[in-house]
């Protein structure tokens, strides 16, 4: 998007005066010392943003609270994007309402909102030092020259730069860019501090660190962090709640936890950790749930609670029995009767844990996590295995 731009992000006028402090240019400086931030809450509502004849955010309701984590997570194409920027007031949306701490932004500009943003490469100006780099947002507000050093040495002291200050840019390694690019956008002390994807450009051991860093000075500043990603371990890892987008649309707002554990539909289930789908035809249904045949005619039970659709599904619907690899338990043989049969097809172990696939007789194809020296230990490829899983482990979508 041409809009994107890093000069606009920290570019927070004068003009506005709410009497809010955090959308004052001129707010409070920071008790000496420490950067000072009141997180604020933000609700979205009915946010739509149409390009041409397609949304790419559809109706989007979402309240992310006061000092909250919260990642957008989605696969490439689902919004994720195209939300920030209409947080951060680079796209306005053709529909639907924004407000911060209760004000309504849908249609300030950037540079009136005061909301600090990290992008995903570094867009740190080549041409200035660090402490040049963090101070432009406040020689851009108009705070007073004599504050600004000690409140930019604060900054660099906060990512853990200190004495970087004369450093370019280009002197840089990209952890330590993408921390100056972090102190940038907090030396304002915004209530609120937009990212998207500000690591993707680090190496692996540099993005896990920089996660734990982000996360820890979230937590001390109280700051309400809004952070797109479409790494899964990154949002699990980092967030307060996670709203996992597909399609333009929130498939599902909770904790890592209440995603992985109780995934509102197929997609959540699918994109949060692995999941199998087995598909089966409901057979029964009574007051406690359903019972759905599945390949070689085994036969579950699904209490109700654990059936996500609205409505009970009727005898003779398709349903789609979900189950993480890691629930799913394995035996040689087909020795009980309630398991499903199959074949293993592959076999791979991965340190602590062995991976097997398994065909069962329909033609689907199971993913099994077992523990290593567990009962899978001695199973073969190509050998009959039979499946079974707990109750509690299995939850029934309606099939299409
Ligand atoms: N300026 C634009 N003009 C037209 N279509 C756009 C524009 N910006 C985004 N889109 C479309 O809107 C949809 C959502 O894009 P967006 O950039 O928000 O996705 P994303 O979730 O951030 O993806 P990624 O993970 O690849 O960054 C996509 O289909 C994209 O092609
Ligand atoms: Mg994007």
């Amino acid at each position: 998007m041409s809009t994107k731009h890093p000069i606009a992000a920290v570019a927070v006028s004068n003009e506005v005066e709410t009497g809010r402090a955090w959308l004052r240019k001129d707010a409070a400086p920071a008790a000496r010392g420490s950067i000072a931030i009141d997180g604020a809450p933000i609700r979205i509502e009915s946010l739509t943003k149409q390009y041409g004849s397609s949304k790419a955010v559809s109706g989007i309701d979402l309240d992310i609270h006061a000092g909250e984590f919260l990642s957008l997570l989605g696969p490439s194409g689902s919004g994720k994007t195209t939300l920030l920027m209409m947080l951060a007031g680079f796209e306005f949306p053709n529909e639907g309402s924004i407000t911060l701490g209760g004000i309504d932004i849908t249609r300030m500009a950037p540079n009136k909102r005061n909301i600090g943003m990290v992008f995903q490469r570094y867009a740190l100006f080549p041409h200035m030092t660090v402490r040049q780099n963090i101070a432009y947002p406040l020689k851009m507000r108009k705070v007073p020259k004599a504050e600004i050093p000690d409140r930019v040495e604060r900054a660099l002291s906060m990512v853990q730069l200190s004495g970087y200050g004369d450093r370019m840019p280009s002197q840089l390694s990209g952890g330590q860019q993408q921390r100056v690019a972090v102190a940038r956008a907090l030396v304002f002390e915004p209530p609120v501090l937009l990212m998207d994807e500000p690591l993707s450009a680090l190496d692996k051991k540099m993005r896990e660190r920089m996660q734990i860093e982000i996360k820890q000075l979230q937590q001390r500043l109280g700051v309400t962090v809004v952070y797109v990603t479409h790494d899964q371990e990154e949002a699990l890892t980092m967030s307060d709640r996670i709203a996992v987008m597909g399609n333009g649309c929130i498939q599902q707002v909770g904790t890592a936890l209440e995603l992985y554990e109780r995934p509102a539909t197929p997609f959540v289930a699918d994109f949060i950790g692995k999941m199998n789908f087995i598909p089966s035809t409901c057979v029964a249904i009574d007051d406690d749930g359903v019972t759905a045949r599945v390949s070689g005619n085994a036969v579950f039970k699904v209490p109700r609670h654990q059936v996500r659709s609205a409505t009970l599904p009727s005898v003779g619907d398709r349903l789609d029995l979900a189950v993480r690899p890691e629930r799913t338990q394995i035996r040689a043989g087909n020795v009980q009767a309630s398991g499903i049969a199959g074949i293993v097809e592959a076999k791979a172990y991965v340190g602590a844990f062995q991976w097997l696939i398994v065909r069962l007789a329909d033609g689907t194809v199971v993913h099994v996590q077992s523990q290593c020296g567990g009962a899978a230990g001695n199973i073969e490829e190509r050998s009959a295995v039979d499946l079974t899983f707990h109750t509690a482990a299995v939850q029934a979508f309606r099939g299409d």
